[in-house]
């Protein structure tokens, strides 16, 4: 039994609702997806807890832009990078400052867990936006009917299943090629043995489905579970709103789930 979570994107509000989620229902392994920090106001808090609470994690374009440099960011995602690089930056408990730049720095773009039931083996990848571009490619519901040669493409670097977030969007991509929101599966994803699947886990800090509760999965004896939690967003807008570096929208966008 593990949990996957993504896109947390320094809310902090989000994160220890989600966590706690995870807690209450005695999940102890934990994966992250990456865009751990960038748009949000608690980028350190948030490191901290990722690197407590999670198995590990890879690297997400946000985690990427303030350790290294913003690749295609609009103005105010680009000015966030930059305001949170700044805020890592300065000197606080030595320790916690370094650990924290070290995980930046060392996030691996891509992770595999194979596992055996019975006669069986699931093989699972986990990156954070495709599996060809694993930093930076996004796979939209859309991209199945405008773009079916796309995802066909994207499913041949499938071997089995496929964990995403990038897109914040949760639901399930098939190769047909097919997207299933959440909802019309009610929730749940079983994985079977010869069906591929590209599964958006959605956004713990910035859901953009027109949905603001925050958002993650858990994997149950090969039944794969889409959750969705309320959470303090008012407080996270405030924070937002409070520091002139970060654009309003990102508060704004919480409050819409947009
Ligand atoms: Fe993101």
């Amino acid at each position: 039994m593990f949990a996957v979570i993504s896109d947390i994107h320094s809310n902090l509000e989000a994160l220890t609702t989600v966590l706690s989620d995870i807690e209450r229902r005695g999940i102890k392994t934990i994966y992250c997806l990456g865009d751990v920090i960038g748009y949000g106001p608690n980028p350190k808090e948030c490191l901290d807890l990722i690197i407590e609470k999670t198995e590990w994690c890879v690297l997400g374009n946000h985690d990427y832009a303030v350790f290294y440099e913003p690749t295609n960011f609009n103005y105010a995602a680009e000015q966030a990078s930059f305001w949170t690089r700044e805020v890592l930056e300065i000197e606080g408990e030595k320790e916690l400052h370094n650990r924290r730049w070290s995980f930046l720095g060392g996030l691996p773009m891509r992770q595999t867990l194979k596992t055996k039931q019975e006669a069986s083996t699931i093989v699972m990848d986990f990156v954070h936006a495709s599996p060809r571009r694993p930093i930076n490619e996004y796979i939209f519901p859309d991209d199945v009917y405008t773009n079916p040669v796309k995802v066909r493409v994207l499913f041949e670097r499938v071997r089995h299943i496929c964990f995403v977030g990038h897109t914040h969007l949760p639901g399930v991509f098939l190769d047909e090629p097919d997207f299933y929101l959440p909802e019309e599966l009610g929730n749940v994803y079983p994985i079977v043995d010869d069906e591929k699947a590209i599964i958006n886990i959605g956004s713990v800090g910035q859901p953009r489905d027109k949905d603001n509760r925050a958002s993650y999965v858990y994997v149950d004896e090969n039944e794969l579970h889409f959750v969705r939690l309320k959470y303090d967003f008012e407080t996270t807008m405030e924070k937002i709103k409070a520091i002139d570096r970060l654009d309003n929208f990102h508060a704004e966008r919480l409050q819409d789930g947009r």
